[in-house]
């Protein structure tokens, strides 16, 4: 990583990506709510700025980081000198500085796709703007560099473009291959790769889950690119772990499920509580991951990373109010948006005079086409020992599937330990 000194001698972060290709980007230390992600870590914002006869600016920030871009590109170059803004994701966390940044760079053009335009006409007043459409296949000659163009629709808006350098086979990927990972570190072998990988998990499961098919078809292509770095919207650039990370991205997409069974559960007075502990039970005898989670304790961030792997998931809620917990509802709002598929599940729960809670879990996992091991388990008011007995039994018979179903998928991580 180098430190560039701006004109006013203000020593600026810009870390050298190759030579004269450099990360102008911010680093947010402070976020810890990323439109209801948890980043515990913080995030980055990661904008790219390649200097050739012609110079480009890759992405922008959020909109109230757009001085700390504009300082960055101004240590490296003249802000005159920039002369295209490749857009490849419209959305505010990578153009909200666009309209600052468009007025501060007096010869730039936007260089983006045609739905692009189209989604930051909808954001901002883009009249004055010079703009250039690209699509898939073409490209923008700078010097001895080029940039290609690749749109990778719903990765992770319809808008969404990789753009690739071939003289350096660098991918800017975007939102695809990131982590919400605050570091002063800009690749993945200045960190501990469990952390990264940990936070590439976190991130897949919660914004890119539900386009594993267009996460197939991109990585078709960066295999035909025959990559070499990747350098994504947010968190480290993969370097030495990229051929790891596009393993990982295929597990993920194809959601081969592990060797691992999850429990969560919300409870009012610890029945269902004790129903989830003897399920957890039964799974436990057996030679697989089995989680306990309850929900009001966890966070809908944790919850959608666990699930992203697990084979088989029991899900129980108290009823309240003729439904079931308010929490359980939302975790289960959430999860059908993200589709997670191919899981085995099974719905329990507990319930006073009028029943609900474990009825509105099971319609909810059936229409998340899960496969429903048996009917759903109920106890009324407390569970007996025989139904707690039942619980164990259906955690042991879940352990078994999720076995099962990972020795099917020789691919998953699981089945390789
Ligand atoms: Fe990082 Fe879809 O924006």
């Amino acid at each position: 990583m180098t430190n560039a000194v701006s004109s006013l001698g203000v020593m600026l972060v810009s870390s050298r990506v190759l030579e004269d290709i450099d990360w102008v980007g911010y680093v947010d230390w402070t976020v810890r709510d990323f439109h209801g992600y948890n980043t515990p870590r913080g995030a980055t914002y990661n904008a790219y700025l390649v200097r050739d006869e012609k110079t480009a600016l890759i992405d922008t920030v959020k909109a109230p980081f757009a001085e700390e871009l504009l300082k960055n590109i101004s240590a490296l170059t003249e802000l005159s000198a920039v002369d295209y803004v490749v857009c490849n994701h419209a959305e505010p966390d990578h153009a909200g500085a666009l309209p600052r940044v468009m007025t501060a760079l007096p010869a730039a053009t936007l260089v983006c796709n045609e739905k692009c335009l189209a989604a930051l006409s909808g954001h901002f007043d883009i009249s004055g703007w010079k703009t250039h459409l690209v699509a898939t296949g073409d490209s923008i000659r700078l010097g001895k560099r080029t940039l290609q163009f690749l749109d990778t629709p719903m990765l992770h808006w319809p808008e969404s473009m990789f753009t690739f350098v071939p003289e350096e086979r660098l991918l800017f990927s975007m939102d695809a291959f990131g982590q919400h990972y605050a570091t002063s570190r800009r690749f993945d072998d200045q960190v501990s790769w469990q952390t990264a990988l940990q936070e590439a998990k976190t991130y897949y499961a919660n914004i890119v889950m539900p386009y594993g098919k267009q996460v197939a078809t991109a990585l078709q292509q960066a295999e035909e690119l025959n990559v070499k770095m990747i350098a994504p919207s947010h968190g480290v650039i993969w370097r030495s772990h990229v051929h790891k990370i596009c393993e990982a991205y295929q597990n993920w997409s194809a959601q081969r499920p592990e060797p691992k069974v999850l429990v969560m559960y919300d409870t009012m007075w610890d029945s269902t509580g004790q129903m989830a502990r003897a399920i957890h039970e039964g799974a436990s005898t057996a030679d697989v991951d089995a989680l306990l989670i309850h929900i009001r304790s966890s966070d809908l961030t944790r919850i959608a990373t666990e699930v992203l792997d697990a084979a088989a998931i029991a899900f129980g809620s108290s009823t309240l109010n003729r439904e079931m917990m308010p929490m359980a509802s939302a975790v289960l709002t959430y999860l059908k948006g993200l589709r997670p598929l191919g899981k085995v599940g099974l719905a329990f729960g507990s319930y006073g005079w009028g029943k609900g809670g474990p009825d509105s879990v099971n319609e909810c996992l059936k229409a998340m086409k899960w496969e429903i091991i048996r009917d759903t388990l109920k106890a009324q008011y407390r569970p007996t020992s025989e139904i707690l007995n039942t619980c164990r039994e259906a955690g042991k018979t879940l352990a078994a599937k999720a076995l099962e179903m990972a020795a099917d998928h020789p691919g998953s991580v699981g089945a390789k330990r």
